[in-house]
């Protein structure tokens, strides 16, 4: 019986690719399944082809939707496909809307789960990621933790500690796999970019989904733009918001089409800075050591601000933090004379697949 991979969303892809290739090493049979929750070429294939991730053997075409319908109608696919091919371990992860379906559909089936991300909090039930984050660690046999906080935190909610390892971060892999792909210098002259920049990405619901915040926010970016020249690949989400509330009226604003991934963490590891929302971004930031702020009440990485270069800030604080990173006066990251969270060595692939083999006894 195959090991099955569900994937949905951008993240999920860069998380994969080490466990997968990790996985084929050890013989296992595998299979992928993507949900279609990204489905823009942008979002996924460009993913697919740069990480040397293998084709799905199938795509559910989910699509977008509300809550509830998108995570029904992942949920629906998956049952067929879970009941069609018996697997025998279903792998999901990071904390979005495909992970929590997954991890639903394989509990019931009673097929066991490896949640690969897991253990990470932001105790803010406000952000849909902590809803799946809480139940998928809840239901899956295995937690595989990026950082050490994390199986405190599964302990605290009753998870038996024989479910959690400490494997640390497969995203981290992708990033030291790839570094000596990702060309500054060829990204800034693909996009016409300037020798300085700070670098942005935005897409929370709670940052871009209502039309004031996004304006609020778009305020504080024409300030940093003030500052250094602004560039920001706009995720699809938010898009329309920060458009209409005039994000691409300033001279010193250069709006992006989402990047591939190797252009992307080129042109984060070329920033002065970067401002974001993202999750996955706080840490690579850490490990590249550029300076990062991050436009949210709270983090589920605080490993990120203890041990890397992560900041987090109000709108109001925006500002005059990039002119603090612009000054030199940020914390030094997990880079160069920086502190590397522990296991964030490029080896977590491997150490995922020990604990898996081991778990399927083979
Ligand atoms: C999802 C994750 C979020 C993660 C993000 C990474 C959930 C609950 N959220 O958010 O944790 O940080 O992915 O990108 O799962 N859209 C497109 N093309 C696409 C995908 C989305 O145009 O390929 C647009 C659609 O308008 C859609 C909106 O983006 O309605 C939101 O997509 P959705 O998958 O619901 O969540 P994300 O905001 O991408």
């Amino acid at each position: 019986a195959p090991i099955v991979h569900v994937l949905g969303a951008r993240p999920n892809f860069v998380k994969a690719a080490p466990v997968i290739s990790a996985l084929a090493a050890a013989g296992a049979e595998q299979a992928v399944i993507h949900t279609g929750q990204h489905y823009d070429a942008r979002m996924s294939e460009v993913f697919f082809d740069q990480l040397g991730l293998p084709e799905p053997d199938v795509n559910l075409g989910v699509g977008s939707g509300g809550h509830a319908e998108q995570t029904a109608a992942l949920m629906i696919g998956l049952e067929k496909e879970f009941t069609g091919r018996s697997p025998a371990l279903v792998i999901v992860y990071g904390d979005v809307n495909s992970t929590i379906a997954a991890a639903l559909v394989a509990a019931k089936l009673h097929i066991p789960v490896a949640h690969v991300e897991a253990g990470l909090r932001s105790f803010d039930m406000t952000m849909p990621e902590e809803v799946n984050r809480r139940i998928t660690d809840q239901l899956s046999a295995l937690c595989l933790v990026t950082s050490p906080e994390g199986i405190g935190h599964l302990a605290a909610e009753g998870v038996a500690v024989e479910r959690a390892h400490l494997v640390g971060n497969p995203m981290i892999d992708t990033l030291l796999a790839n570094l000596d792909q990702f060309d500054t210098a060829a990204v800034r002259a693909a996009h016409g970019l300037p020798e300085r920049y700070v670098l942005a990405t935005m897409h929370r619901p709670a940052n871009v989904d209502a039309p004031e915040t996004a304006a609020a926010l778009v305020r504080r970016l024409h300030g940093v733009a003030d500052l250094a020249d602004l560039v920001i690949p706009v995720h699809p989400r938010g898009r329309a918001n920060l458009l209409a509330a005039g994000l691409d009226e300033h001279d010193r604003v250069h709006i992006l089409e989402p990047l591939g991934y190797i252009d992307f963490i080129a042109a984060v590891r070329g920033a002065a800075a970067v401002v974001t929302d993202s999750g996955g971004l706080q840490e690579e930031t850490t490990i590249l050591g550029v300076p990062c702020l991050t436009v949210r009440p709270n983090t589920e990485r605080p490993i990120t601000i203890t041990h890397g270069t992560n900041r987090l800030v109000t709108f109001e604080e925006l500002v005059p933090g990039v002119r603090k990173c612009l000054e030199g006066g940020a914390a030094p990251g997990g880079g160069p004379g920086g502190r590397r969270p522990p296991l964030w060595d490029g080896h977590a692939g491997p150490r995922i697949a020990e604990v898996i083999m081991e778990f399927l006894g083979e």
